[in-house]
């Protein structure tokens, strides 16, 4: 049994994530009554905010971002807000980390502490030994990092080991809030807690499987931080990876953080690597070009941004991925994501194979199991169906059996991903975490396919906003005979 946190400290608590997840997130908690009394709430940073400003701005993040508009349920914004409390703080100096002691109180030395880094890689190092100088941490702290942890193999190596040295790896939390998501964790059930789709979950029965996470927003003022990650580190190192273990791995032995972890680790490990010459046929990079999102004009990926300067860096990035083990083998796993593109949607296909013999004189589609992750997740299983006709006419047409969480639930108790995450590590549940070789692996994955960027000058193709990406996306599973689904 693990103890209640009672301060959660967000670093970077100012910053974009924290207005547009973190705290909607915590509020969605506080309304939900999930919040011991005694939790505090202190955001860090260098902007010199006072309490009361941090409050407001972050009630501007939850008018914005939270699932129930905080204005009318006062009683509850105001128990919440009163959580809220601000430190100035630079997170090199040591004499900072002071007063934020002071703020947490007693329980920096002898309570259970989150610090929450909402900030880049670069300063997980830094902000954990400080704390650790400054005695900041015990046996029951506990450290939420967020992905992606270091920009390579070796740089998140040296972060896990230096993290490692002041923080135990149980009280390690490597966050990726897709797996937060329900309709994410709702893999787990949908493969293992049903009987009929596991028989069939391999390569004798799945031809192959699609998985696009697409967005329509842009870099927009991230363009420098964007410029350095790209949407492979960004996206597909962590939360395509993720859902890819969670569609390829064995049954879990039992539920637990180490059984799901093993599990996750083995599928990394079968991934063939994409090596070499091997990037430029497996692999596509884009950059969006000027167009047009939901009707309206925007800007290329190099004219975002206060001060553009032009970059090769993708913010599109499609991959024929294999899986290298008994059960994948033969069976692609085609991935893509990317930002501008016609609107935002992220879904898994999986693509089963069409009957061995058929007694209609007419063609059968194959059944595909359709599992929309957002908006409005959904899990649509599309089977043949003859249609009813008055003249005996027979005419087999594909639909879909249809569950819509959205009408199946109340859609404001569908917790969203960041809000099951923080509620985790509050009541010390690792189990949706990362560990530290889950995300090493990942990094190994993706770093071949980055030195085959790099050696063989992949450039990126270009696509307009507002499209589903480049032309080379679609070539790529059009080499294979197949093609993207795009169910918008
Ligand atoms: C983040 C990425 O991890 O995920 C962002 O850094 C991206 O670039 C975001 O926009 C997408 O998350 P979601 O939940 O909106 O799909």
């Amino acid at each position: 049994i693990h103890e209640k946190a009672c301060r959660l400290v967000l670093f970077g608590g100012n910053g974009d994530l924290s207005y547009r997840k973190l705290l909607p997130a915590l509020f969605n908690l506080e309304r939900k009554e999930l919040l011991a009394a005694d939790l505090r709430i202190i955001g860090c940073s260098r902007a010199q905010l006072s309490d009361e400003t941090f409050r407001a701005e972050a009630m501007e993040g939850l008018c914005e971002n939270a699932t129930a508009d905080p204005k009318e349920l006062p009683e509850v914004a105001e128990r919440f807000l009163q959580r809220l409390s601000f430190v100035t703080l630079d997170a090199n100096k040591e004499d900072d980390y002071q007063q934020l002691k002071q703020v947490i109180g007693d329980p920096a030395e002898k309570g259970c502490v989150i610090y929450y880094l909402a900030t880049p890689p670069g300063l997980f190092v830094p902000i954990c030994q400080q704390l650790q100088a400054a005695k900041m941490v015990n046996q029951q702290s506990r450290l939420v990092i967020e992905k992606p942890i270091g920009y390579n193999l070796k740089s998140s190596i040296d972060i896990n080991d230096k993290v490692a040295s002041i923080f135990e790896e149980n009280n390690i939390y490597r966050i990726d809030h897709y797996m937060g998501k329900s309709a994410v964790q709702n893999l787990l059930a949908l493969r293992f807690a049903n009987l009929m789709f596991e028989p069939l979950w391999n390569h004798n029965y799945i031809d192959h499987v699609q998985i696009t996470v697409s967005e329509s927003v842009g870099v927009g003022n991230r363009k420098s931080f964007y410029d350095n990650v790209g949407a492979l580190r960004d996206m597909v190192q962590n939360h395509l990876l993720q859902l890819v273990a969670l569609i390829a791995m064995e049954p879990p032995t039992h539920l637990t953080p180490e059984a799901l972890k093993h599990e996750k680790i083995k599928v990394f490990r079968s991934l063939r690597a994409i090596e070499g010459k091997r990037t430029r046929y497996n692999t596509v990079r884009g950059q969006y070009s000027a167009g047009e999102v939901d009707g309206k004009k925007v800007p290329a990926y190099n004219h975002e941004g206060e001060n553009p300067e032009a970059s090769n860096t993708e913010s599109f990035v499609a991959i024929k991925a294999d899986i290298d083990n008994w059960r994948w083998s033969g069976v692609p796993f085609y991935l893509r994501t990317g930002k501008r593109l016609k609107s935002r949607y992220a879904e898994i296909d999986i693509q089963f194979k069409n009957i061995h013999h058929s007694i209609f004189k007419l063609p059968t589609q194959a059944n595909r199991l359709i599992i929309r992750l957002q908006p409005k997740d959904s899990i649509k299983l599309v089977i043949m169906n003859q249609e009813p006709s008055l003249s005996g006419a027979l005419n087999l047409v594909s639909d879909p059996l249809n569950l819509s969480f959205y009408d199946q639930y109340e859609p404001a108790d569908i917790p969203k991903g960041y809000e099951r995450l923080l509620y985790d590590s509050i009541i010390g549940d690792s189990t949706l975490f990362m560990s530290r070789f889950e995300v090493e692996e990942a990094w190994k994955w993706t770093d071949t396919i980055l030195a085959g960027w790099d050696e063989f000058d992949v450039p990126v193709e270009f696509y307009p906003a507002g499209s589903m990406g480049p032309d080379a996306a679609e070539q790529l599973l059009a080499k294979d005979g197949r093609k993207w689904f795009n169910n918008q």
